[in-house]
């Protein structure tokens, strides 16, 4: 079982009313729009883009044309099927160059940026396809606490997380070609959010347990239910990074 399968992100939009597999639903998306600066030119990629509710929320906010790459062929295929005006892809942002054409104007990644094994790799790529204008926007998890560094934290759903490192990203971003703009701290959100997940992971129980079974509705329930736990003892924050193209 795997939050991040096709399974994992289906029964997440039973939980969250959407097809979103991150915190804060559509508020998160707004607070995100909110950052850009007016004219920022597209197209738009939205990189991780899941089921394509976010790719497809962001379009109907005025912003086009969209794009949406996954790593999930199962996840894209539906996305397409539900969400006809948005592009889908299916491709790895570690060998993006290799199968999108074209430049982008902004690059959105919703708590996609801590599932990638390769962060530098995929910040390589995503340059190599951003206008000289680019706009890079993460809305991601924060190890606020160096924990994920020395993997002190010891639930098996972490073992691939790499949540942003504030202090070391200035460094990653020039390195792969982003210049630092702006970083917003959204613990505080983060908490709200996944306090009021647990609780509709609690009221959606029988529709769970009735589509995916006990076994599921015990694994999401923990997970949640941990990740929470570990939010409220600062051992996991979120934020909002901005960065530019150099
Ligand atoms: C937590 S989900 C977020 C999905 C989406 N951004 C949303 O907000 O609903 C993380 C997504 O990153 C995708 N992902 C992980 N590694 C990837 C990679 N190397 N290339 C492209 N997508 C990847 C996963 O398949 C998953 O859909």
């Amino acid at each position: 079982m795997h939050m991040n399968s096709h399974e994992g992100k289906a029964i997440l939009a039973l939980i969250r009313d959407g097809d979103f597999a991150h915190a804060g639903e559509e508020e998160s998306i707004r607070l995100v729009l909110d950052h850009i600066p007016q004219g920022q030119p597209g197209p738009i990629l939205d990189v991780g883009c899941g089921r394509g509710g976010t790719a497809d929320f962001i379009r109907r906010q005025g912003w086009s044309p969209m794009v949406g790459i996954d790593i999930d062929a199962t996840s894209i295929a539906e996305a397409s099927q539900r969400y006809p005006l948005v592009q889908f892809q299916t491709a790895n942002v570690e060998h993006l160059v290799d199968c999108i054409t074209g430049k982008f104007g902004m690059f959105v990644l919703f708590n996609s940026f801590y599932a990638f094994p390769d962060q530098a790799l995929a910040l390589g790529q995503l340059r190599k396809i951003a206008n000289d204008s680019a706009l890079l926007v993460i809305f991601d998890y924060t190890d606020p606490a160096g924990m994920f560094e020395h993997k002190d934290i010891k639930v098996a759903r972490y073992d691939y997380w790499q949540p942003l490192k504030l202090a070391q990203l200035p460094a990653q971003l020039k390195q792969t070609g982003w210049a630092l703009h702006s970083v917003e701290d959204l613990t505080l959100h983060y908490a709200q959010w996944y306090r009021q997940l647990v609780n509709k992971i609690h009221a959606k129980r029988e529709a769970i347990v009735g589509e995916y079974g006990k076994d599921w509705y015990d694994f999401v329930e923990r997970d949640y239910s941990e990740m929470l736990q570990c939010i409220e003892r600062s051992w996991l924050g979120g934020a909002i990074v901005l960065a530019k193209a150099i």
